[in-house]
């Protein structure tokens, strides 16, 4: 029989990660879900195990606006599962207002870009394959909004002078977590580790439809031309596919389909800028 895979998904408890868990379950994964809110992971999880009895369906709660929070999920997860498949990090902000975290790193830096380099770094030990054969997958969910970032400033990234609406320091932290994709991908490359940055789509979720950093006029039409999760899920976990897109790492795939990396992700000097301060706000 084979053995089944193992997925972590960042942010189950939300609209897309919710649907990810969902058919990723149904297509005979076992998963390890990590949220901050406890009630609603053991909800899920009930529905999870209520709907597909065969999955193993693992909580590991973690508040993704603290690191060693984070760092201490990676161990529980490590100690549970030495090897895993697939980490999906999918946990994601987008706020007009000015929220800091416990390392004192605004949220959308903190939980869009920080958050998902020192999971993967936490993780790299279950994701790594030494036999030169299988591979394993990291998904950063990131967004075509970083298309409208027109620079990154490592300088400022956890520190905006404005935090702005969809444009603002949210799509900089998305520019900023598909760079760390592109540069993770060479990185990992030698572990049998790929890195994959890829864009939902427009998905009617919580985030779309509350959020106070979508313009309004948006907002509206949330309702009536985003996509259901569900379909947008499929796209992902389609995404995630070792063997999909050629079996590319470091690639930029938006609504299921593969787009040209913003020119910034590839500037060596931006990537080697943005993990040097990725690697030093990690060690706290
Ligand atoms: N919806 C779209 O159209 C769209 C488009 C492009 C990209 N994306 C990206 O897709 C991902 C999923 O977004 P979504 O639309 O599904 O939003 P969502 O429904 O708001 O889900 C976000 C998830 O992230 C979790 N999260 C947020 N802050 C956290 C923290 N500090 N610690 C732990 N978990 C935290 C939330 O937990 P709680 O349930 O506890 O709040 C929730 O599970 C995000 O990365 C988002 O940026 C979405």
């Amino acid at each position: 029989m084979q053995k089944r895979k193992i997925a972590v998904i960042t942010g189950s408890t939300g609209g897309i990660g919710s649907a990810i868990a969902d058919q990723l379950a149904m297509a005979g994964w076992d998963l390890v879900l990590v949220n901050r809110n406890e009630k609603k992971a053991s909800q899920q999880k009930a529905a999870l195990r209520a709907a597909h009895p065969d999955a193993v369906v693992d909580l590991v709660q973690a508040d993704l606006m603290d690191i060693p929070q984070i760092k201490a999920a990676a161990q529980t997860i490590i100690a549970q599962h030495p090897q895993i498949d697939a980490l999906y990090n999918n946990s994601g902000v987008l706020t007009s207002e000015r929220v800091m975290s416990v390392q004192v790193h605004e949220s959308n830096y903190a939980v869009n870009t920080l958050a998902a380099y020192v999971m993967a770094q936490a993780l790299r030990p279950a994701l790594r394959r030494d036999d030169n054969d299988t591979n394993t997958m990291i998904v950063n969910t990131t967004s075509s909004a970083h298309n409208s970032a027109k620079s990154l400033d490592t300088e400022t990234l956890s520190a905006p002078k404005v935090i702005g609406g969809l444009t603002g320091a949210y799509a900089t932290t998305k520019l900023a977590l598909t760079t760390m994709g592109t540069a993770m991908a060479d990185m990992l490359q030698g572990e049998g580790i790929m890195v994959r940055s890829v864009c939902p789509g427009a998905v009617v979720t919580p985030m779309t439809k509350t959020s106070n950093a979508m313009p309004g006029i948006l907002k509206l039409l949330v309702p009536l031309f985003f996509n259901a999760p569900e379909k947008q899920a499929a796209k992902m976990i389609h995404a995630a596919k070792i063997d999909s897109f050629g079996g590319r790492t470091g690639i930029y795939i938006t609504n299921g389909k593969e787009k040209p990396l913003p020119k910034l992700a590839l500037d060596q000097d931006v990537q080697a800028r943005l993990m040097a301060k990725l690697a030093l706000d990690a060690a706290l």
